[in-house]
């Protein structure tokens, strides 16, 4: 099967009340892991990658890994450039074969994040590739980016039906209260998000697809992992799991997880060093990670998203 754009799987998603992981992917055993796991549970995928990973592993790299990948497990795969920051990074991913882009104009002025965002829409719309835009900011890091809880803030919905119909994009970003990275919530707080304000958005934008970045649970499990093998990880809170059920049966199509899959696979191979220090071939510890990244993922396909069996 080739690659697919996000279209069919957000319309399907929508109507049957559940949502798409879509997992940051940054070298094999990731996308092993994650590919894996949706082929033994019949899911569809989107794949993104950052301007940090491409960097890191280069376009071409992480494009063929990709096509083995829908080679091995014939299912509908989506590759979308998470946090596009220019019009140029944009379109360099669709030239590259993406079918999907995010254009992450959130920091700027409201009229410029239209502007920018019905650029990169229009070329992408001309190559049959789709845009996900994003109004609100979330607090925390995304490659260089550090947001802060002041700079931080919610999407206001008063503004979504303009800024959809404007740019024509065909996802939105919103800020509900989630953040980037592994440090979500205050220790000693109840994790809260605004479900007030995806209500208000689902009732003005009926059947147009919501998508959550900042959504790792911060396993649990993991960090005590990655803190009893060595690391020295303050205490970390991510999005509870009920509450992303609950986004995924309503307007919230699209789940981002990025910190989960690096918390598995540190926190297995810290493990793994910490248990067999004389080791030293690579293929010995990457072997473990990615074996809880499957792990990981399949869990959140059945018990989170509820995609599996939707491929
Ligand atoms: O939202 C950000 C993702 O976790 C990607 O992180 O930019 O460090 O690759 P990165
Ligand atoms: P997490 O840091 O919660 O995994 O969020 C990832 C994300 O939103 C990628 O765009
Ligand atoms: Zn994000």
């Amino acid at each position: 099967m080739p690659l697919v754009t996000s279209t069919e799987m957000f319309k399907k998603a929508y109507e049957g009340g559940y949502s798409i992981g879509a997992f940051n992917v940054n070298n094999m055993e990731i996308i092993q892991g994650i590919t894996e796991a949706a082929k033994e549970e019949n899911a569809p995928l989107i794949l993104q990658v950052s301007a940090g990973a491409r960097k890191y592993a280069n376009h071409t790299y992480l494009m063929k890994l990709i096509e083995a990948a829908l080679i091995e497990t014939d299912l509908p795969i989506c590759v979308h450039l998470d946090h596009g920051d220019s019009f140029e990074l944009c379109k360099s991913c669709i030239d590259g074969g993406f079918t999907s882009v995010m254009i992450d104009g959130s920091h700027l002025p409201y009229e410029e994040n239209i502007k920018l965002t019905r650029q990169v829409v229009e070329y992408a719309h001309d190559h049959g590739v789709v845009v996900e835009g994003e109004l609100g900011r979330l607090e925390g890091v995304e490659d260089d980016v550090n947001v802060s809880a002041e700079d931080a803030s919610y999407t206001n919905p008063a503004q979504v039906q303009d800024f959809v119909g404007r740019t024509g994009v065909d996802s939105l970003a919103i800020a509900i209260g989630t953040s980037h990275g592994a440090y979500k919530f205050k220790p000693g707080t109840k994790p809260q998000l605004r479900f007030d304000i995806l209500e208000e958005v689902e009732r003005l934008l009926p059947g147009f697809p919501i998508v959550l970045h900042g959504a790792s649970s911060v396993i649990p499990e993991f960090v005590k992992m990655i803190n009893e093998h060595g690391g020295n990880m303050p205490d970390a809170i991510g999005v509870p799991e009920d509450m992303l059920r609950k986004a995924a049966s309503m307007a919230v199509c699209k789940i981002n997880i990025d910190s989960d899959l690096r918390l598995a696979m540190t926190g297995t191979i810290r493990k793994y060093f910490d248990e067999n220090p004389s080791h030293f071939d690579p293929r010995q510890y990457l072997k473990p990670a990615r074996a809880a990244i499957k792990e990981m993922v399949r869990h959140k396909l059945i018990h989170v998203l509820g995609c599996n069996g939707k491929a």
